[in-house]
């Protein structure tokens, strides 16, 4: 199956730099707590692209949106902690702009020294950002010469900085971080290593569907964990007890299974489970002996039978997606599934691709994450990606400029 991936769009390499005002729009949302960033792989997977800029002598205007702020006076999303953090892994000073739309900007750029760079404050903090306002765009592109994407974490959203400011802008094109995000995914849709086994997870199959439905023609079997398996445990018949199912999923689900296997291909669910009272309850976490998940328990993670049947499987293939953890590995009771499959997939000497968000938190919870191929930086965009949606910060690369 082939995607339009990255034909007909520029790479930041296509332009001649020194001298001109990038605008740089980067995913930098990371996660924070009483101000302290608490994950920075994505302040450092832009790094590479920043750096480049640097090099070749370009005016750097970079941006990016933090959290979902309602206010400019949700002060908590605030960019100056990433700017700080930027400001110690590239030795230069950066200037962060409060008004990206008023003329700060450009004053400060006519003067701005080798060293200096401008971060705008959290683009979200303006309200023309989300609405995808071409009238904030063209303030913006009245003081930048090229505009670069690499924000692939955001590319999924038709925002301003996204997709109303490029499409105003004659040279634009991407950084390397999505440049490696497509080349990576596209792996998984064209030619991949065989045996290709999707190994799925999370809570809810609604979430997955497109993408199962997409991969369904791509990969040689499923290996299935977290609640969504519980989902597919009972369209099946198989007792759950309280564990989390989506009642108006089960036809689907069954449905689902049956067009699976009608592909010969194979579909993994678990044979045993760590089960709980409840969420809270990890006293009363204990192992089943079968399938079969009594009244009063729910499921929370597979068990060490089902652990040993993936791990096999997963040995076997020649390429890995994982999307989703096997359990609710942020409580210690709950882990063993989620940090054994992620064992088992970085032992594995396949191409081994992780989706962003949960799935990448849980790969470096269980202290594997520098043994995996890729780990995506976008959640919600490397799905929607996988399941043929077009992206629209990437489309509106291969466009004209708006009349
Ligand atoms: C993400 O964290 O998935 C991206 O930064 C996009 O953020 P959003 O879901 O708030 O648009």
């Amino acid at each position: 199956m082939s995607s339009a991936g990255l034909k007909g769009i520029k790479t930041v390499r296509d332009f001649e730099l020194e001298g001109k005002v990038v605008f740089l729009r980067l995913d930098l949302n990371v996660p924070m707590e009483n101000g302290k960033i608490t994950d920075e792989n994505r302040i450092t997977a832009s790094l590479p692209t920043i750096k480049y800029c640097m090099e070749k002598g370009a005016k750097l205007v970079l941006a990016s949106h933090l959290g979902r702020p309602k206010t400019k006076d949700d002060k908590e999303f605030s960019l100056e902690p990433v700017a700080k953090r930027l400001q110690e892994h590239l030795n230069v000073e950066v200037i962060l702009v409060e008004e990206p739309d008023s003329d700060a900007p450009k004053a400060l750029l006519q003067s701005l020294k080798k060293n200096e760079i401008i971060l705008l404050e959290n683009v979200r903090f303006e309200e023309g950002e989300t609405k995808d306002s071409v009238e904030f765009a063209q303030k913006i592109a009245n003081y930048t010469d090229i505009y670069i994407n690499d924000a692939f974490g955001a590319s999924h959203r038709a925002h301003a900085t996204i997709h109303a400011l490029p499409s105003l802008m004659k040279d634009k094109g991407i950084g390397f971080l999505i440049e490696k995000e497509i080349t990576m995914l596209d792996s998984l849709l064209t030619n991949p290593k065989r045996p290709y086994l999707a190994v799925m997870g999370g809570a809810k199959v609604s979430d997955k569907i497109a993408v199962i439905e997409r991969l369904m023609d791509i990969v040689d079997g499923f290996v299935i964990g977290g609640a969504m398996a519980y989902t597919f445990l009972k369209a099946q018949g198989t007792p759950v007890g309280k564990s989390l199912v989506e009642g108006d999923k089960l036809r689907y689900a069954k449905e689902m299974i049956e067009r699976i296997e009608a592909r010969n291909k194979t579909m993994l669910l678990p044979k045993d489970h760590v089960v709980a009272k409840s969420f809270n309850d990890v006293a009363s976490a204990r192992t089943t002996k079968d399938i079969v998940i009594s009244e009063d328990e729910m499921g929370l993670d597979i068990g060490p039978q089902t652990l040993r049947e993936y791990s096999a499987a997963i040995k076997e293939a020649g390429t890995i997606f994982w999307n989703g953890p096997m359990g609710v590995f942020e409580t210690p009771a709950f882990s063993k599934g989620t940090f054994g499959v992620s064992q088992a997939i970085a032992e594995s000497q396949a191409t081994k691709i992780v989706g962003g968000g949960d799935s990448a938190a849980a790969a470096e919870a269980s202290g594997f994450a520098d043994k995996m191929t890729h780990i995506s930086t976008g959640g919600g965009a490397s799905l929607e990606y996988l399941q043929g949606d077009k992206l629209p910060g990437l489309e509106i690369l291969r466009a004209r400029v708006r009349a």
